[in-house]
């Protein structure tokens, strides 16, 4: 193989490499981040008696749904926040019992109490806290809204 024709398949075998995993998780349809899309319109309910609900019946227990967090408080209180972390995006936001329960993302290590607000800063940009949605139960059903 000629020098040139050497370097023009390394080219285009590097540019596929770099791109193709790019594609698979950066993509805003993944939700993977740094620019995973914030939900508009949040508004859904959880049956607490169901499979899903029963993921949620001890203190300090979280789910995913529909890039929200929910999460039964150690206190037992339901709060729900959404997964998309403050500082760039990614959807890795979730529950730790750490720290009295808190809302940590493993990205760079933000940390939001629960009602949403920074309790440190990653970097050199001001920390902005997380977007939290409302609840409310309705007898064995747990509504999230805006
Ligand atoms: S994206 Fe969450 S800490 Fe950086």
């Amino acid at each position: 193989m000629e020098r040139k024709q050497f370097l023009k398949n390394l080219g285009a075998g590097a540019a596929f490499a770099l791109t193709f995993p790019c594609a698979q998780a950066c993509s805003k349809e993944s939700g993977n981040g740094p620019s995973a899309v914030m939900p508009t319109g949040v508004d859904f309910t959880i049956d607490l008696t169901s499979s899903e609900g029963a993921k949620l019946a001890n203190n300090g227990d979280f789910i995913l749904k529909n890039l929200v967090v929910v999460v039964k408080d150690l206190n037992g209180n339901f709060i729900a926040v959404t997964q998309i972390c403050s500082h760039q995006a990614y959807d890795q936001v979730r529950f730790v019992k750490n720290d009295g329960g808190i809302f940590y993302c493993d990205v760079h290590g933000s940390k939001f109490d629960l009602d949403g607000a920074p309790l440190n800063q990653v970097d050199s940009n001001p920390a902005k806290p997380i977007k939290v949605y409302k609840t409310e139960l309705n007898g064995d059903v747990l509504r999230v809204f805006e």
